[in-house]
């Protein structure tokens, strides 16, 4: 039986990051690539090993003593060798390879976390819009191949409202707001009243950080640097990108004070015999993140630049919630965390906004708007936001009873999780 006074288990499995932790803390314990490492087909043949393709994996065991296969950075580095496939479970937010999953977890929670299931709650995250037949496949395997005491499934848009509760600007602890969650693969912007996704406004943006790493490499590229791989490009994009207020002058300031703004990326390796290698870096500092305002730069599919798409999500959504959603728009994920992202949306949707007051006062023969106030909420745990928020829900004491438990699962049945029950 459920000690239940052990902590919740945390876990945000995204695109690109899997965040993983015990809930009270302030940022999860392990963060690595949502990417496993499997024994190739030739490989398992040939070593007699009987690793299975489909199917539960875990009916039948639970050791990690023959385990073959890894998870995280592991997976990245056996798949430099011959014998491991590597591949990434999740798709645009959404759990594509449930084997592989399953696989995953089990060393999420065996190896990394050391836990035993029985003693845990469990709260996962899933994008909005997630199907209910992908919520009764995250339970099965939760309660049937591992035996969880208890699990709550949240929507990620929701955990990062509760994440914004940190923030000073943020004065009533309310589930009322605009999302910008920008991961690695896919930006959402999600209307939230009272904890409930508005579904029919939401809108995807088909650009997230994958994207400013990959427009980033082919600056690299270009210019013929020593070190174009992704990996240069992501440390490049982390460490030394910025958004800026306007293109045109940015360009004329590198021209004016080139020492500081023209840079220099020190490459080091794993090993350590070979030489470091030295990146330039120029102009992609602030035309990189500028996909986001200027979707143009880099894309010839996706046109709209973010703060439209964020207006045109509030103006979708029903018309009494719309001031709220404007004074409480809230970041979440790595890619919103580019110097001055948050001032240039706040500025840029309150140009946008203005220019529509202005023009309905007109058409309405001078009658006096009362404005709307456009507030764009960046804090400190922005960075695992939905991870943070996870954490801050499930160690509150009611957690538990909006969570299902083992029993409640077996008299049930997968149906049960179909619903979850929204913090108050
Ligand atoms: N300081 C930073 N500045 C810019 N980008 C960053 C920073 N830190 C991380 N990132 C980028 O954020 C992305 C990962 O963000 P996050 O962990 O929110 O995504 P995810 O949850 O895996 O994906 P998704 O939400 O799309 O499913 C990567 O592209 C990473 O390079
Ligand atoms: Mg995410």
């Amino acid at each position: 039986m459920a000690s239940m006074g052990t902590p919740a288990v945390v876990m945000d499995n995204g695109t690109g990051l899997t965040k993983l932790g015990f809930a009270g803390n302030d940022s999860p314990s392990f963060v690595f690539p949502t990417a496993i490492s499997t024994l190739s087909a030739s490989s398992s043949k040939s070593s007699g090993n009987n690793a299975k393709s489909t199917g539960s994996f875990l009916s039948s065991k639970r050791g990690l003593e023959d385990l073959d296969f890894f998870i995280g950075n592991e997976a990245l580095a056996a798949a430099n060798g011959p014998n491991y496939n590597l591949s990434y479970p999740i798709r645009h937010g959404q759990i594509e390879n449930w084997d592989h999953m399953e696989r995953f977890w089990e060393s999420s929670i065996f190896k990394y976390l050391r836990c035993e299931p029985e003693d845990h709650y469990f709260l996962l995250t899933e994008p909005p819009l997630n199907p209910p037949e992908n919520r009764e496949s995250v339970a099965e395997i939760m309660f049937e191949s591992f035996n969880c005491a208890g699990l709550y499934i949240a929507v990620q848009a929701v955990l990062a409202l509760a994440a914004s509760w940190t923030s000073s600007k943020v004065s009533d602890r309310s589930l009322t707001g605009t999302v910008i969650d920008s991961g690695d693969g896919v930006t959402h912007v999600i209307p939230v009243a009272e904890g409930y996704v508005i579904g029919g406004a939401i809108k995807n943006i088909p650009l997230a950080g994958r994207d400013i790493t990959l427009f980033i490499q082919s600056f690299l590229r270009d210019r013929g640097e020593l070190d174009t791989s992704l990996q240069t490009a992501e440390k490049i994009k982390q460490q030394f990108c910025y958004v800026c207020p306007d293109i045109v002058k940015e360009f004329n300031k590198f021209d004016q004070y080139p020492q500081e703004k023209f840079a220099q990326y020190m490459v080091e390796y794993a090993d350590k015999n070979r030489s470091k290698t030295v990146v330039d870096v120029g102009y992609e500092r602030f035309l990189a993140p500028e996909i986001f305002f200027n979707p143009e730069i880099c894309s010839s599919d996706f046109l709209t630049p973010l703060p439209t798409v964020v207006d045109q999500v509030i103006q979708a959504s029903p018309i009494d919630v719309r001031k709220k959603l404007y004074k409480n728009i809230v970041l979440s994920g790595g890619s919103t965390m580019f110097k001055d992202f948050d001032r240039r949306l706040q500025r840029d949707l309150k140009t946008l906004v203005k220019e529509r007051i202005e023009l309905s006062e007109r058409l309405s023969g001078g009658v006096k708007s009362s404005g709307v106030d456009v507030q764009v909420i960046s804090h400190s745990r922005q960075r695992n936001a939905v991870w943070f928020g996870g954490s801050l829900l499930a160690q509150t004491s009611e957690f538990k009873s909006y969570s299902y438990t083992k029993q409640q699962y077996d008299e049930e049945g997968p149906n049960l999780v179909r619903n979850f029950s929204l913090f108050k």
